[in-house]
C-alpha cells in the first residue's frame, strides 16, 4: 500500500462495531438460554476467529453481514483443535469459558499469537480447578476443564482486561463467589455486558486498587444487542484530522466508555481540537459522535505517559509514537512493558518505524521517548504482520514529506478490514 502526504481529511464517516465487545459478545451470548441478537458485530477477522471456535463447539451462529444471531447452548468437545488466529482476546477469554467444561480440547493460533504469554490465564484459572498444558506457556494451549470449579479471589498481576474477562467467565460457573481486584482500572465492557444479560456483577472502584465480584449460578438470558464503533478504530482518523491543520472529520456511533477514551483526553493536552456530541447510553455502553478539527498541536501539561494512563492506552500507544513526533518537547511513554507481547513487539515495531521515516527516538525496556516536532520523510515501513502498526503509519505517512509504502498493510484485516478505503474517502482530493 502506497500514501502519498500532504492531504487533509474532510467528511463524515464510520467505524466497524467494537471488537473487544464483539467478542463478549458472542462469549456471553454462547453460554446464554434462548437467542441473542447482535447488531453491528465487528468486522475483525479476530472476532469471526471467536464466532468459528463457538461454531466448532456446537454453538448455533448465524450471520448476515454486521447482524448475528446466537444460540447458546450446552458445548460439545470439539474434533479438531480451535483455531483462534491471530486473536489473543479469543484464546484468553475462551479459556475461562472452557475452563468450566468436563472436557479436553486445544486452542491453538497463527504464529504471532503462538508466541504469546498464557501463563496469566492458566496460573488463576488452574487455582479455580481447570488443568492446562502448553509449551513454555505459549499457545498451543490444552485445556482440561472441570464442572466443579471454585472461585477464587485474585490480584491480577498484569493489567489485563482479557485476564479479567476469562476469570469473570469462569466465576460465573464456579462454586462461591470469585473477586478479582486490579491495581490499575481495565476496560470494563465484560462488566457491562454482562449485566446487560441480567447478570449481577458488583464493581467496586477505591483508592488505588478496583474490585469486580461474581457469584456461581447466575441466569443468563438471551438478549438484543448493538455494538458501538470501535474507538480504538476511529482513534487513527481523529489523529490524522487532528495533526493536519484544515482536516475536519465527524466520525458516527462511536463507543465512548471512558476506559477506551484517555486517548481524546491526551491529544486534548496538546491542543487538539476534539468534541465529543450526541452522547447516549446503548446496552450499558456510552455512545456519541466525535468531531475534529485539524490545527499545530502544542506543548501539553504533561509530555510523559506513564502508569495507570500506559494501560488505559494500550492499544493506541504507536500511534501515540506518531503524535509524539508533532508535539512540542516531544512524548516519553514508560510503564508499557506489555507492548512488547502484542501482535508484534510494539516498541520495536514503532521505534524501527519511526527511525525509518527519520526521527531519532530513544528505546527503553518498557517504552520510547521521541524528541518533537520533528520532521518525518516518506519510507517504507514494515508491519511485522500487526494491524496496529500498519494504520498508525498510515497516519505517519501522510505527515511525511514524500511518499510512504506500508508492507503487509493487509494486517488491517485483523481488526477493521475496510480501514484504507474508509482512509481514502475522508481525504482531500
Ligand atoms: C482487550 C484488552 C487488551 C487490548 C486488546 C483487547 C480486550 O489486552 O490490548 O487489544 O478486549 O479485553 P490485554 O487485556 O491483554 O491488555
Amino acid at each position: 500500500m502506497r500514501i502519498a502526504s500532504g492531504r487533509r481529511l474532510k467528511g463524515t464517516c464510520s467505524v466497524p462495531g467494537d471488537k473487544s465487545i464483539s467478542h463478549r459478545a458472542a462469549l456471553i451470548a454462547a453460554l446464554a438460554e434462548g437467542v441473542s441478537t447482535v447488531e453491528n458485530f465487528s468486522t475483525a477477522a479476530d472476532c469471526a476467529a471467536t464466532l468459528s471456535c463457538l461454531s466448532a463447539l456446537g454453538v448455533v451462529v448465524e450471520k448476515d453481514g454486521t447482524m448475528v444471531r446466537i444460540n447458546g447452548t450446552k458445548l460439545h468437545q470439539p474434533h479438531e483443535p480451535l483455531n483462534c488466529g491471530n486473536s489473543g482476546s479469543t484464546m484468553r477469554m475462551m479459556a475461562g469459558l472452557l475452563a468450566a467444561e468436563k472436557f479436553e480440547c486445544t486452542l491453538a493460533g497463527d504464529a504471532s499469537l503462538s508466541a504469546r504469554p498464557m501463563n496469566r490465564i492458566v496460573e488463576p484459572l488452574e487455582m479455580m480447578g481447570a488443568r492446562f498444558r502448553s509449551d513454555n506457556g505459549c499457545p498451543p494451549l490444552t485445556i482440561h476443564g472441570s464442572d466443579r470449579l471454585s472461585a477464587i479471589e485474585y490480584q491480577l498481576p498484569v493489567p489485563s482486561a482479557q485476564v479479567k474477562t476469562a476469570l469473570l467467565l469462569a466465576g460465573l460457573r464456579a462454586h462461591g463467589r470469585t473477586v478479582i481486584t486490579e491495581a490499575v482500572r481495565t476496560r470494563d465492557h465484560t462488566e457491562r455486558m454482562l449485566k446487560w444479560f441480567g447478570v449481577l456483577v458488583e464493581t467496586e472502584d477505591g483508592p488505588g486498587s478496583a474490585v469486580t465480584a461474581i457469584n456461581r449460578g447466575a441466569r443468563v438470558t438471551g438478549a438484543k444487542l448493538k455494538i458501538p464503533g470501535d474507538f480504538s478504530s476511529a482513534a487513527y482518523f481523529i489523529a490524522a484530522a487532528a495533526m493536519l491543520p484544515g482536516s475536519e472529520i465527524e466520525v458516527g456511533n462511536v463507543g465512548l466508555n471512558p476506559t477506551r477514551t484517555q486517548f481524546i483526553d491526551v491529544l486534548r493536552s496538546f491542543g487538539a481540537d476534539i468534541e465529543t456530541a450526541d452522547i447516549r447510553d446503548e446496552c450499558n455502553e456510552p455512545v456519541g459522535t466525535i468531531r475534529v478539527r485539524g490545527r499545530t498541536l502544542q506543548h501539553g501539561p504533561s509530555n510523559v505517559i506513564e502508569g495507570e494512563l500506559s494501560a488505559a492506552l494500550i492499544d493506541e500507544l504507536p500511534l501515540l509514537g506518531v503524535v509524539g513526533t508533532q508535539v512540542p518537547g516531544g512524548l516519553t511513554v514508560k510503564d508499557a512493558g506489555e507492548l512488547r507481547v502484542k501482535e508484534t513487539d510494539r516498541i520495536g515495531a514503532t521505534v524501527k518505524n519511526l527511525r525509518a521515516m527519520g526521527a531519532t527516538i530513544e528505546e527503553f525496556a518498557d517504552g520510547f521517548s521521541i524528541p518533537g516536532p520533528v520532521r518525518l520523510d516518506g519510507a517504507t515501513i514494515q508491519t511485522y504482520g500487526d494491524h496496529r502498526i500498519a494504520m498508525a503509519f498510515s497516519v505517519a505517512a501522510l505527515l511525511a514529506h514524500g511518499e510512504s509504502e506500508i508492507n503487509g498493510a493487509a494486517s488491517v484485516a485483523v481488526s477493521f478490514p475496510d480501514f484504507f478505503a474508509r482512509l481514502e474517502s475522508l481525504l482531500e482530493r
